[in-house]
C-alpha cells in the first residue's frame, strides 16, 4: 500500500491532499484573499500566506483522510514553474517532514500535475481515466498549450502561445470592462446572457499549432476606446453581449487548433486542463466536438480546474511507483516549458 501527501503552493493556493494507492482520500485547498485588493497576484504577500497556512492545511488534509503522518510512504511537492517565493514555501516545508519521517520526497512539474489530474480517482472502481496517447489543451492564466501525452512522463507540447495565454486576456479584458479580478469567472457569467455574435474581434492566423491572444486584446482595447469616445457607458450598456464575444472569440481560437491537432494526429481522445477549463463555453465546446467529430472528452470537474494537490499527489504517486525520488537539495524552479 502507498499513502502518498501531495503539497501546491506556487501561486496563490496553499493545497494538500492524501491519495492511498491512486484513490483521493482528502483534498484541501487555501485560496488566499488578500490579493483582491490589488487587481493580481502580489509575489511577496503569498509567500507570506503561504507559511501561515501550510502547516493547518497539511494537517487537515491528514485529518479529512483519517490518518497519522507516521502513515505516509512519500511526500510529493509542486518544484515549478511558479512564483519562486510560493515555491520556496512548499518545498522547504516538504524537505523538513520527509526528513523527519524518514520517507522519500518526490518533485512535481506544476504543468504536468493538470495534466495528470485526469487519472484522479475518487473511488476505486473509477474507470474514466484518459488513454495514452491523447491531447490535452492546458489553459490557464499563465500558460495556454496543446499538449501530445504519450504516457505520465512523456508529454510533448506541440503548439503554445506566442504571446498572451487564454486566460490572461479574459482577465486582462475583465480589467478593463471594469470586472474585477480574476476576470475569466466574471466574463463566463455575463457571456451568458449576451449575443456571442454582437462584436467582431480579431483572431490569429498562425500556422502549426500555436496560440497567439495578444491580437485579440488589442482589438478589445480599441473597440471599447472608440466606442466609449461616442457613449461613455457604452462598456456599462454592453457589458454581457462584451462578454459573449469575447469568449466566443477565444473558444473558437482554441478549438481550432485542437481541432486541427487532433485530425492530423488522427487522436480522438481530448482532454481540457487548467483555470480556464472552468469555462461552461470551453466545456460546451468540447461537447459540441465530441459529438461532431467522436471525440471522446475528460473533462475536469470543477475542484480539479484551478491549482490543486490532489494533481500533485496524482502526478506523484506514479513518479512513486516508478521509484523516481528527489535529492534533498532540489531547489524549486519557476520557468520550465516541460
Ligand atoms: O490554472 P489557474 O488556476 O492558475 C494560473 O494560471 O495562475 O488559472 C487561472 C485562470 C485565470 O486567468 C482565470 O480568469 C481563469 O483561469 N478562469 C476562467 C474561469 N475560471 C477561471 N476563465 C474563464 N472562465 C472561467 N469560468
Amino acid at each position: 500500500m502507498s499513502i502518498i501527501l501531495g503539497i501546491e503552493s506556487s501561486c496563490d493556493d496553499t493545497a494538500a491532499a492524501v491519495i492511498r494507492d491512486g484513490v483521493l482520500l482528502s483534498n484541501v485547498v487555501s485560496s488566499q484573499k488578500v490579493h483582491e485588493a490589488y487587481g493580481g497576484v502580489v509575489p511577496e504577500l503569498a509567500s507570506r500566506a503561504h507559511q501561515q497556512n501550510i502547516i493547518p492545511v497539511v494537517d487537515q488534509a491528514l485529518k479529512q483522510a483519517d490518518i497519522s503522518k507516521d502513515d505516509l510512504s512519500a511526500i510529493a511537492f509542486t518544484r515549478g514553474p511558479g512564483l519562486m517565493g510560493s515555491l520556496l514555501v512548499g518545498t522547504s516545508f516538504t524537505k523538513g517532514l520527509a526528513t523527519a519521517l524518514n520517507i522519500p520526497m518526490v518533485d512535481v512539474n506544476h504543468l504536468q500535475a493538470h495534466v495528470l489530474a485526469h487519472f484522479i480517482k475518487e473511488d476505486k472502481d473509477d474507470q474514466n481515466q484518459p488513454k495514452y496517447p491523447f491531447l490535452c489543451l492546458l489553459v490557464s492564466g499563465g500558460n495556454s498549450q496543446i499538449i501530445l501525452v504519450k504516457a505520465y512522463n512523456d508529454m510533448e507540447i506541440i503548439g503554445q502561445t506566442i504571446d498572451d495565454a487564454a486566460g490572461e486576456a479574459f482577465d486582462k479584458c475583465a480589467k478593463v470592462m471594469g470586472l474585477g479580478y480574476p476576470g475569466g469567472p466574471v466574463v463566463d457569467r455575463l457571456a451568458k446572457e449576451g449575443n456571442p455574435d454582437s462584436f467582431k474581434l480579431s483572431k490569429p492566423h498562425i500556422g502549426g499549432y500555436d496560440y497567439s491572444f495578444s491580437g485579440l486584446k488589442t482589438s478589445f482595447l480599441y473597440l471599447l476606446r472608440d466606442e466609449l469616445k461616442k457613449d461613455p457607458d457604452f462598456v456599462e450598456k454592453n457589458k454581457a453581449d462584451l462578454c459573449a464575444s469575447l469568449q466566443k472569440t477565444v473558444i473558437d481560437v482554441l478549438m481550432q487548433q485542437l481541432r486541427k491537432a487532433a485530425k492530423d494526429l488522427n487522436i480522438k481522445e481530448v482532454a481540457v486542463a487548467g483555470g480556464v477549463s472552468a469555462n461552461s463555453g470551453l466545456r460546451a465546446a468540447f461537447e459540441d466536438y465530441a459529438r461532431t467529430y467522436g471525440w471522446k472528452i475528460h473533462i475536469p470537474k470543477f475542484g480539479y480546474t484551478t491549482d490543486n494537490a490532489a494533481m500533485v499527489a496524482m502526478a506523484g504517486y506514479f513518479k512513486y511507483l516508478d521509484g523516481e525520488f528527489c535529492a534533498i537539495d532540489a531547489a524549486p524552479f519557476s520557468r520550465v516549458t516541460m
